[in-house]
């Protein structure tokens, strides 16, 4: 039954993000989703259940995407394969407390939250991170001098707020990568002035 719900859930996204693409497609909600089971495996307290359906419908009511109020497409979703009000009332409460934005500092209470925090922030950096980064700074029409100001303003914080130790581990090898990156990237930018 559960197996059947978390299959439905991949069905649902595919078909809610079918016209987004760059950062924010049916692709990041899927690696969410990887990087939440790998970090679970460490976790073995916590109900994978609610993780797995938490990383992939983390984004459905994202407001940047959709203008829904109160978790509407993640609760029409979660009612339409029968799950019982509390359990779709915990979900929603844990997806609303990941965001980066909304919930600058405060970190999630519960272990499931914690888990799919650090799976969304671990798909925001390392070469996935760069990756998605630029896509975002072409898709607003930014020059790229202009988008590397991200990786400053939030994604090089990331790695000292992750919570679990799993995310660390992961996060403190996607971390470096980046300072080698902007190193290398500053260097190039920067050439004509070295030559
Ligand atoms: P999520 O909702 O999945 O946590 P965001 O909506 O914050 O992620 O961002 C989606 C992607 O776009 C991320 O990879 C993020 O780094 C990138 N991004 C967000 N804001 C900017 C920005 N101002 N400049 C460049 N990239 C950005
Ligand atoms: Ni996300």
């Amino acid at each position: 039954m559960k197996d059947k719900i978390i299959k439905c859930a991949f069905n649902y996204i595919e078909d809610l993000f079918k016209n987004d693409f760059g950062g924010h497609d049916v692709e990041h909600s899927k690696r969410v989703y990887q990087n939440a089971l790998l970090i679970a495996k460490c976790e073995p307290e916590c109900d994978l259940f609610v993780v797995s359906l938490a990383a992939l419908l983390h984004d459905v009511d994202d407001h940047k995407l959709f203008h829904t109020e109160n978790n509407a497409n993640a609760r029409a979703f979660l009612e339409s394969v029968q799950l019982d009000q509390n359990q779709i009332d915990r979900i929603c409460e844990l997806m609303n407390g990941i965001s980066f934005s909304k919930n600058r500092g405060v970190r999630p209470e519960t272990l499931e939250g914690k888990i799919v925090q650090d799976a969304d922030r671990l798909d925001a950096i390392g070469a996935i991170g760069i990756a998605r980064t630029f896509a975002f700074g072409g898709e607003r029409k930014r020059p790229l001098s202009a988008t590397v100001q991200h990786f400053y303003d939030k994604l090089l914080l990331l790695k000292d707020e992750m919570n679990t130790a799993e995310g660390k581990r992961i996060a403190e090898h996607r971390h470096q990568l980046m300072v080698d990156f902007l190193q290398e990237l500053n260097n190039e930018m920067h050439i004509n002035e070295t030559e």
